[in-house]
């Protein structure tokens, strides 16, 4: 686990951040309390809209009867003047304790004005309510037209009544309040539940976590599925399939290593024995044999470590890998001159059937070589005496062919599954080889993304053949 400890605040402060962005509970929590704050955000919004008409309405409604009152009051003396003796009620009914400031006019039907504030703004529509400003103070207005009995023709007053907005918010303060503490309440319980939830959910996962957690290096039996959800069983089984890979992976591997510490023992066993023989041997031609003996031992113990080596090259992670563009038929030719001594030796025809046009294909130029190398050792080793081996370089399509066949006893059907497993030998076979010649070169065309397969030569003996993707 890396220690934060040692990071500078700010790398600290990404840390903490990036854990937090990865963290499924913290995702989960932003996705249901962020949406929850979301909708609530617009529903505030709402309910402060609804609140803003409610306290216009009800301002609206005292607004109303102020002016009725008013206009109730409003009489014609006997002299034929328009009087009206402002009742102290219309006026104090807006006295709410908000200090609201109140303004009122009673206009005639010809423009007189009989009491009231000069300029005061007049409404559009009669019996509406509407938002204006008046010496610099923002007020509602209200303007109601009133049928005067004994005015004439044109017998009707206008009363416009006026008050500032003190009262009409506190109202809608109080309305809108009492919906945000209830939506408040609301996020939380919310927010606690999907708390509580996420807690309850991730328990099984905790729990598989702590199973994984707690098993020694050893221990690759199945996980139990049914410890977690149902929507999390695929991955229990995904793990089960991995460490059961990983189970034979290791199996394979200690069968190797047992496999090479036996194929050791047994020639350096020989040697130890020969160079005691030597030591003790007065006659010098016994004393060659056994040094003869010996020199052999100790090239069987050489040619297994060195195909060891070259084997675990080739598997695939233990070397970077390399993209090398390599020609085959060049390849080819430069192998069949480090073996023509070996094939003289043998008394082997060895020949290359190749046009001269290179074959190019991509892959690690070292291990596709030790790859032909190994084939062609085959050939040579397993072919007796007075036969021949031909290589063979050309292109099929997308595909580079390779070719290796002989005039040996080839390999029969049924164990050609078999010779490309490691220390794997054919039972009659010369005792000098290590059986991973084939293995590696299974190993290097997987690795190049090719096939190899065996079938039988034109002359009776084994034809290998290898196919790679040609660029
Ligand atoms: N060209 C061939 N003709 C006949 N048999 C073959 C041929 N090539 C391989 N074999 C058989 O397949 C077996 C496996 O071959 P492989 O190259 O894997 O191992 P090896 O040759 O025994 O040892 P080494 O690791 O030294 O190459 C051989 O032991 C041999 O019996
Ligand atoms: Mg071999």
């Amino acid at each position: 686990m890396r220690n934060d400890e040692s990071l500078p605040p700010q790398g600290r402060l990404r840390g903490a951040i990036a854990r937090l962005t990865s963290s499924l509970r913290a995702q989960l929590f932003a996705w249901v309390v962020l949406t929850l704050i979301g909708a609530i955000c617009i529903n505030l919004y709402l309910s402060f809209r609804s609140a803003d008409i409610t306290a216009d309405l009800i301002t609206d409604h005292t607004l109303l009867a102020s002016a009725r009152v008013i206009a109730e009051a409003v009489h014609v003396d006997p002299g034929g003047t328009v009087q009206v003796d402002i009742p102290p009620a219309a006026l104090e009914m807006f006295d709410t304790g908000y200090g609201d400031r109140v303004f009122y006019q009673v206009v005639t039907a010809w423009g007189n004005l009989i009491a009231g504030y000069p300029g005061l703004p007049q409404p559009r529509r009669q019996q509406v309510g509407e938002d204006a400003v008046f010496r610099s103070d923002y007020v509602r207005l209200m303007l109601l037209n009133h049928p005067i009995v004994g005015l004439g023709e044109d017998s009707t007053i206008s009363v416009t009544v006026a008050v500032t907005h003190n009262s009409q918010y506190a109202m809608r303060r109080r309305l809108w309040l009492s919906d945000f503490a209830k939506q408040l309440g609301l996020v939380l319980i919310a927010g606690l539940v999907t708390i509580v939830g996420l807690q309850r959910g991730l328990a099984p996962v905790l729990r598989l976590r702590d199973a994984v957690r707690e098993r020694g290096r050893q221990r690759l039996d199945p996980l139990e599925p049914d410890m977690v959800q149902s929507e999390l069983r695929p991955l229990v089984h995904a793990l089960n399939d991995h460490m059961e890979r990983v189970q034979n992976q290791m199996a394979a591997q200690r069968r190797f290593v047992s496999n090479a510490a036996h194929q050791l023992r047994t020639p350096l066993a020989l040697i130890s024995t020969q160079a005691s023989v030597a030591a003790r041997e007065n006659d010098n031609a016994r004393r060659d044999e056994a040094l003869q003996a010996l020199r052999s031992s100790t090239r069987q113990v050489t040619r297994l470590a060195s195909q060891l080596l070259t084997l675990s090259r080739a598997e695939p992670g233990s070397r970077r890998p390399r993209n090398d563009t390599i020609d085959l038929v060049a390849t080819a030719r430069r192998v069949l001159e480090t073996l023509a001594e070996e094939a003289l030796r043998h008394d082997i025809d060895l020949g290359l059937e190749a046009g001269d046009a290179p074959v190019h294909v991509e892959g690690d130029g070292l291990m596709l070589r030790e790859m032909l190398v190994n084939l062609v050792d085959n050939a040579l080793r397993y072919t007796p005496a007075g036969g021949r081996v031909t290589v063979g370089v050309g292109r099929n399509g997308d595909d580079a062919l390779l070719w290796v066949e002989d005039s040996g006893p080839g390999i029969p059907e049924a164990e050609r599954a078999q010779v490309f497993e490691r220390f794997y030998r054919i039972i009659g076979t010369e005792p000098e080889g290590s059986g991973l010649g084939l293995a590696i070169v299974r190993e290097v065309v997987d690795g190049a993304g090719g096939s190899v397969t065996l079938g039988d030569a034109a002359e009776g003996g084994l034809l290998v053949t290898v196919k790679l993707p040609a660029v």
